[in-house]
């Protein structure tokens, strides 16, 4: 396991939360229940239950009063991998082979229904009308997100505005559910629930940023998902690749790769012209600006263990190498 800091005195409560994952997925159907335990078992950061967590403890923390809900939050993110690897095509996630890879498209769907299904019953027979809610909103939003991926697919003509509208809704928007569920639940002020909400958002988008950096720059032995370039040959254009479209000198070029049918050298040669065209440095520092915001909306909490936790989890999605 690779080191998540930040979690200090929280690490403890999200190991319990791990023990409540493992009882809401079993199934009495022995294929549903190896195949959803298979993108369980293989880890993952639980960013999620954490940050519902870690804002909670802001305010009047009860572990048990969060735990059902952390554990569906990653039931539900989990569900929403699923069924991304499959619209993706991907063949790796969490280091081993994506449900669809070592199963079928067919049991993925299935799998990724169940997930979210079970998520949602032991969410709703727990918590009021107005948490459900939430989190069907939630659902619909990352859909929408989603949706703008696939209608913008190969779209060299993206804008920035664009590309932020979809990674707040296909990515940022869960984060901001996250940590605004949890001050909802401990107490927080309407006003203070919407600052943990801004700041889950934010972290959201740097997050995404910084996934869609990993994708350009990272390897597939730390991130344990397929990489380089994979987002652009599936014609998901993300920052870096905007940024060098608009202002690489060699942009025609650019365009010429993505329009045609790229090979590999091609899609290393496309790489190349990002990483000269200060696309990735473009990147970091719009992550970090959100990073930065992230951080101010935390001022309406006093300074405390708790909010100096959730600054670290601010700095590590940017830092993050998987
Ligand atoms: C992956 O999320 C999906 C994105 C929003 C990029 P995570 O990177 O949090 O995935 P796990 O849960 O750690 O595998
Ligand atoms: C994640 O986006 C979006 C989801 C809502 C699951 P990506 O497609 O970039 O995520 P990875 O890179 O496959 O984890
Ligand atoms: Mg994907
Ligand atoms: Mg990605």
């Amino acid at each position: 396991m690779k080191s998540l800091d930040f979690l200090g005195d929280i690490a403890g409560d999200l190991a319990k939360v791990e023990e409540h994952l493992k009882e809401t997925v079993s199934s009495r159907d022995p294929l549903l229940n190896q195949a959803s335990l298979h993108p369980l078992e293989a880890g993952g950061k639980r960013l999620r239950p954490a940050m519902l967590l870690m804002a909670g403890r802001l305010f009047d923390y009860d572990l048990e009063t969060l735990k059902p809900l952390a554990a569906g939050a990653e039931l539900m993110h989990m569900a929403t991998l699923v069924h991304d690897d499959v619209i993706d095509n991907s063949s790796l996630r969490r280091g081993r082979p994506t449900v669809n890879a070592a199963w079928s498209s067919k049991v993925a769907v299935l799998v990724g229904d169940y997930l979210f299904a079970s998520a949602v019953a032991s969410i709703a027979s727990r918590y009021s009308s107005e948490v459900v809610r939430i989190l069907a909103d939630l659902v619909v939003e990352i859909c929408h997100g989603e949706m703008l991926q696939t209608r913008h697919g190969y779209d060299l003509d993206l804008t920035e505005d664009g590309y932020l509208q979809r990674i707040q809704e296909k990515t940022a928007s869960f984060f901001g559910v996250c940590t605004r569920l949890g001050a909802l639940l401990c107490g927080a002020s309407p006003e203070q629930v919407d600052a943990l909400r801004r700041y889950g958002d934010s972290v959201g988008i740097a997050f995404q940023m910084a996934d869609d950096l990993l994708d350009i720059l990272g390897s597939a032995a730390e991130t344990g998902k397929p990489v380089a370039g994979g987002d652009m040959r599936s014609g998901v254009y993300t920052l870096p690749l905007l940024y060098a479209l608009k202002h690489s000198p060699r942009a025609d070029r650019l365009r010429e790769i993505l329009s045609g049918d790229a090979d590999d050298s091609a899609i290393g040669e496309a790489l190349e012209i990002i990483k000269a065209s200060g696309g990735v440095d473009y990147t970091r520092r719009q992550a970090i600006r959100y990073v930065d915001e992230a951080k101010a909306a935390l001022t309406v909490v006093p300074e405390s263990r708790g909010r100096k936790a959730l600054e670290g989890l601010a700095d590590f999605v940017v830092s993050r190498t998987w």
